[in-house]
């Protein structure tokens, strides 16, 4: 059992540390930012233990579990030093990924193959670098070069008018090169419809999305197997309207529904640091938007 007691002095905030022993203490100090006075430390496994000298102290203003402050640890890091690269910023769920990563201060690189997006996203604060996806070079240049890369995310699709399809081959590139880049964790964007979500959708849909899916399902193979860490989400169809904050993610492959762009970046952001969300291929949908199964389990990241 690990707690961070913090209680609220008249003059000082001061916090009691609970912990079964964890080795990053100090990191947890400077987390939480100072004025931190640690009062005192003790290391219990016990629940009655905790339970006991919370309320000896008697008071309790805010928990943090441990979970929870190796993830603001995670976020303090990664803020000071490394970017988040991002595929397929110039619109979208790529764009609304990036006013997201920004207003959380993080450092962004974004990959750019047209230069009618940059002033809009440098004006973010956003680092760009131009480049296709389906260049292997330019790839690895972006990723590899001018700083480290703590994750990757990648929206990368599109129409055939777009030029050839990059869902398959864009995406087996950059996997390529965070994996070189040694990244902590690949985000791919991919869609309900895509291997075993195949039954989710009604065979015209199918039928329609075909080119696309077997593409995305590639991908999605392609990083399952690259040893890299990484989350896939399936968007359900997609709506640029304002974000309702009823994006859900669901492990439940027969889920399907429509979902706004601004709700799958917030669902995407969540991710980043959440350790529940590695290594899991999840559906995203709106709790109001959904087609026939209504009966699910949410996915909780925390
Ligand atoms: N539309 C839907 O209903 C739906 C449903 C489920 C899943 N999805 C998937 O969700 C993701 C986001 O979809 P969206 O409709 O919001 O975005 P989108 O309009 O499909 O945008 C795709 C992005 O990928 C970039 N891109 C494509 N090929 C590239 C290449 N070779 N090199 C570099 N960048 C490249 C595009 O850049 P440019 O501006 O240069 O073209 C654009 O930024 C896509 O992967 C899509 O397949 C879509």
């Amino acid at each position: 059992m690990d707690l961070i007691y913090q209680s609220k002095s008249t003059s000082n905030l001061s916090r009691i540390l609970i912990t079964s022993g964890s080795q990053e203490l100090k990191q947890i100090k400077s987390t939480l930012g100072s004025p931190l006075r640690l009062q005192t430390t003790f290391k219990t496994t016990s629940f009655p233990i905790c339970l006991f000298l919370l309320n000896y102290f008697q008071k309790s203003i805010m928990y943090y579990s441990i979970t929870h402050i190796h993830q603001k640890i995670k976020e303090v890091n990664m803020t000071d030093a490394s970017y988040i690269f991002l595929a397929g910023a110039s619109r979208g769920v790529g764009k609304e990924i990036a006013k997201c990563l920004r207003q959380q201060n993080y450092k962004v690189k974004a990959l750019l193959r047209q230069e009618d997006s940059r002033p809009e996203l440098e004006a973010m604060g956003i680092e760009v670098v131009m480049g296709d996806a389906l260049d292997t070079v330019s790839v690895e240049r972006a990723i590899l070069t001018n700083g480290s890369i703590e994750a990757v995310i990648s929206t990368i699709g599109g129409l055939p008018k777009d030029g050839q399809r990059a869902d398959y081959l864009g995406n087996k590139n950059l996997i390529d090169a965070a994996f070189k880049a040694k990244v902590n964790k690949f985000i791919l964007i991919s869609s309900i419809g895509s291997g075993e979500s195949v039954v989710a959708l009604p065979p015209p849909a199918l039928e329609t999305l075909k080119p696309v899916l077997i593409e995305k399902e590639q991908a999605e193979k392609y990083l399952i197997a690259s040893g890299l860490t990484y989350t896939i989400i399936r968007p359900g169809g997609l709506k640029s309207e304002p974000a309702t904050g009823n994006g859900i993610l669901t492990e439940d492959y027969k889920v399907a529904g429509t979902i706004h762009r601004a709700d799958v970046a917030e669902l995407v952001c969540k991710c980043l640091f959440s350790d529940a969300a590695n290594n899991k291929v999840l559906s995203a949908v709106d709790r109001g938007m959904m087609y026939g199964k209504t009966e699910f389990e949410e996915f909780s990241l925390i």
